[in-house]
């Protein structure tokens, strides 16, 4: 490999060559899609909740590396979660998960989060008898 990829370790690498949970959900309970300002990439991020927990995740990203493999490790991470776990789900666990991100890649972890919680609010916008009891998500960037 080029020096290119010293700049990601091998956890990161193995996400963005081999992403886990990639593609669609059909019927999906909730769906987040948001982009970055910053690069212009975009993810989107699909959830099906059965019993309050999240029993499945699927994202596409069109992105750098390190938001696919930030949004492959994102949805690993969410998978089991009650909603109300998920909408304390940080974009650290996600850096943290991954062995580290370079410095200037940290806001590719901060779209999972993103999409992420975007989802959690549609499912919740579906279900507003649930949204009275969910706390509201609150995206905290690293
Ligand atoms: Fe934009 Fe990674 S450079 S999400």
């Amino acid at each position: 490999m080029s020096d290119t990829y010293t700049l990601y370790n091998p956890t990161v690498m193995d996400h963005f060559m081999n992403p886990r949970n990639m593609g669609d959900l059909k019927d999906a309970d909730g769906i987040g899609e948001v982009g970055a300002a910053a690069c212009g990439d975009i993810m989107k991020i699909s959830l099906r909740i059965k019993d309050g927990k999240i029993e499945d995740a699927r994202f596409k990203t069109f992105g750098c590396g390190s938001a696919i493999a930030s949004s492959s490790m994102a949805t690993e991470l969410i998978k089991g979660r009650t909603i109300e776990e998920a909408m304390h789900f940080t974009n650290q666990e996600v850096v943290s998960a991954l062995g580290g991100l370079p410095p200037v890649k940290i806001h590719c972890s901060v779209l999972a989060e993103e999409a992420l919680k975007a989802a959690l609010e549609d499912y919740l916008h579906r279900h507003p008898e649930l949204a009275a009891k969910a706390p509201a998500a609150e995206v905290v960037a690293a």
